[in-house]
């Protein structure tokens, strides 16, 4: 039994398998049934707010009534769950199309593939890749890419019911232009308009404007035999026969429409001597479209006409680029097959992007990325540019060449003296024998060499060590004095070539007539000699 109605707004979305269901408002009937608070969520998200924000207590609910948004392109329709026996029934939804009826809501259907060169439009709009779900009783318009190349097998509209397609998706096959006149392939029929105009439809047909002449031409080998032309339109006379030019005559079978009018509308078909046929359908109209109204600042266009069949080209200035379709053609529908394009400026990629340039040693010293502009780059700290410190975005909105790359900087490793070594053969930051930015090494020299120049030197951000490397000069060593006399100069060590004079203390004198040598390699020409007592000699 009944006891009243209240109505709330509330925004819901009912949690199912069926389509989303997104709810504006929400009416009530409350009722004696009992069912448990049926399962919602607040705009898609199952919140206790969202909950909470309709009601605790189903217990008297007998009827929720809300606005559903169902199917990709979120059409609204008035729905509503019903309490019956203890349990939520539903979702019913009103379809206008229906009589106003509640009726249950059927299952969606998914495109899970489109065959190759086959277009696919829903409601006048391509699809460009599969993956899309649509509503019950969604109708699909498909047809092959160029008209008369392929022929279409299969139903060309599949519709959704309730969860499956009522047929296939047809597919596209080859024809006879493309398998090298394969006998048991469909004939290809090349269309050919010397004057007038024409438009290929997004439903596959031939729409022309009275007037046109066209010729449809049914490619067949003419060695294996002939193939017919029949066609749809009652009261049509057509000339029919194999092309008189040499290079023609053997492969083109034609049919002629002069002047075509709207009986000519109809569809043609070439029937090869095995019985394979492929058809264009043809449609005569005497349809204007709109002129062709161009607001953008920078845009121009050069329109043929506004009969069906002609074109409006667009360009946009050097600097910019067309955002939309280039050419438009006047559709059987009397609209152009696509807004009329925009001008966009050419820009290159941005390089400043939030996550950053790849390069982690990279950075941007100048950043410019319209038409003409330039990006300039430098490295951090250490590390070098590889390649051309700058970019420039070009007209094609690609920038003139690749990121400069970091490399480290290097040193190579230094010149050993001659008798000399390094003290630490492992330095920090040393990389395959090179050594980083800021590596320091430190030269010794063996045995009677003595260091000449810096001791350390360091990689500097050039790429080359601080110092040049030190020499390690032979020298001889302070030899000591004799007991009883003195040696002179007193050094602490001496230059190959220096020379060392004994000066013996009074009544004492060396056995040695000269004075002791340094040699070029370090040692003494001679060991100390003794200073001896006069006396004693
Ligand atoms: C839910 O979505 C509706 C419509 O988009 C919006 O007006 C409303 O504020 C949303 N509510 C919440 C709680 O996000
Ligand atoms: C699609 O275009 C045809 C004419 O080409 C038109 O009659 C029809 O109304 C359009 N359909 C939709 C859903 O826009
Ligand atoms: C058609 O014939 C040409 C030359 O005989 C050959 O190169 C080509 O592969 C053939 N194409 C097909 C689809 O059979
Ligand atoms: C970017 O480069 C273009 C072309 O050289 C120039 O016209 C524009 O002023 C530059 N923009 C900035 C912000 O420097
Ligand atoms: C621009 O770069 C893209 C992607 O690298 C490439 O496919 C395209 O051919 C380039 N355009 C021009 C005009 O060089
Ligand atoms: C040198 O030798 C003599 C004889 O042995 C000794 O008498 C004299 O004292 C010595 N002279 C010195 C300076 O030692």
């Amino acid at each position: 039994m009944r006891l009243a109605t209240r109505t709330f707004i509330v925004f819901v979305v009912l949690k199912s398998s069926l389509p989303p269901i997104s709810t504006k408002f929400a009416q009530e009937e409350l009722s004696f049934d009992s069912c448990t608070p049926p399962q919602l969520a607040l705009n898609g998200s199952e919140t206790e707010v969202g909950e909470n924000r309709i009601r605790k207590d189903y217990t008297h609910v007998r009827e929720v009534k809300f606005s559903g948004s169902i199917g990709p392109l979120g059409e609204q329709r008035l729905c509503k769950i019903k309490c019956i026996a203890g349990q939520w029934v539903g979702p019913l939804c009103i379809d206008q199309q229906d009589n106003g009826r509640f009726q249950p809501l059927f299952r969606n259907c998914k495109l899970e593939y489109i065959n190759p060169h086959l277009i696919v439009n829903f409601r006048n709009v391509t699809l460009h890749s599969p993956g899309w779900t649509f509503p019950h009783g969604a109708k699909l318009h498909t047809r092959c890419t160029e008209l008369g190349l392929y022929k279409l097998l299969g139903t060309a509209t599949p519709q959704c019911q309730n969860g499956a397609w009522s047929s296939r998706l047809p597919s596209c096959v080859p024809t006879t232009l493309l398998t090298n006149f394969t006998e048991d392939s469909p004939p290809t029929i090349l269309i050919k308009i010397p004057s007038g105009s024409a438009s290929v439809e997004p439903g596959g047909e031939l729409a022309v404007y009275p007037g046109t002449t066209l010729h449809f031409e049914c490619l067949f080998s003419r060695r294996i035999g002939s193939p017919d032309w029949t066609w749809t339109s009652p009261l049509g006379q057509y000339l029919t026969g194999w092309a008189i030019a040499a290079e023609e005559r053997d492969t083109k079978y034609r049919l002629s429409i002069y002047y075509a009018k709207s009986q000519d509308s109809g569809t043609f078909t070439c029937a090869t001597p095995r019985g394979i046929t492929n058809s264009i359908t043809l449609h005569v109209a005497a349809i204007h479209c709109e002129p062709v109204s161009v607001s953008g600042m920078h845009i121009s266009v050069s329109v043929g006409g506004t009969r069906l069949g002609n074109t409006a080209k667009f360009q946009c200035p050097v600097g910019f680029k067309i955002s939309g379709e280039p050419t438009l053609t006047c559709q059987a529908s009397g609209k152009w097959s696509a807004p009329v394009p925009k001008c966009e400026l050419v820009k290159c990629p941005p390089l400043d992007s939030a996550e950053g340039l790849e390069e982690p040693h990279l950075q941007i010293e100048e950043h410019n990325n319209s038409y003409g502009g330039r990006s300039i780059f430098s490295c951090a700290w250490g590390y070098k540019l590889l390649g051309p410190p700058g970019i420039e975005c070009e007209l094609s909105g690609n920038w003139s060449g690749p990121l400069p790359k970091c490399v480290p900087i290097q040193c190579q490793p230094p010149v050993l003296p001659l008798n000399g070594h390094l003290i630490q053969s492992e330095a920090p930051g040393m990389d395959g024998g090179r050594y980083a930015v800021g590596s320091l090494v430190q030269f010794a020299c063996t045995g009677a060499h003595h260091l000449e120049g810096e001791a350390s030197i360091i990689c500097t951000e050039t790429g080359f060590w601080s110092h040049p490397p030190p020499f390690c000069r032979p020298r001889c060593s302070y030899i000591g004095e004799p007991e009883n006399g003195l040696i002179s100069p007193t050094k602490f060590a001496y230059d190959p070539g220096d020379e060392l004079k004994i000066i013996c203390n009074t009544g004492f004198e060396t056995t040695v007539e000269s004075n002791l040598k340094c040699l070029p390699d370090g040692k003494w020409s001679s060991g100390l000699p003794a200073c001896t007592n006069i006396t004693y000699i």
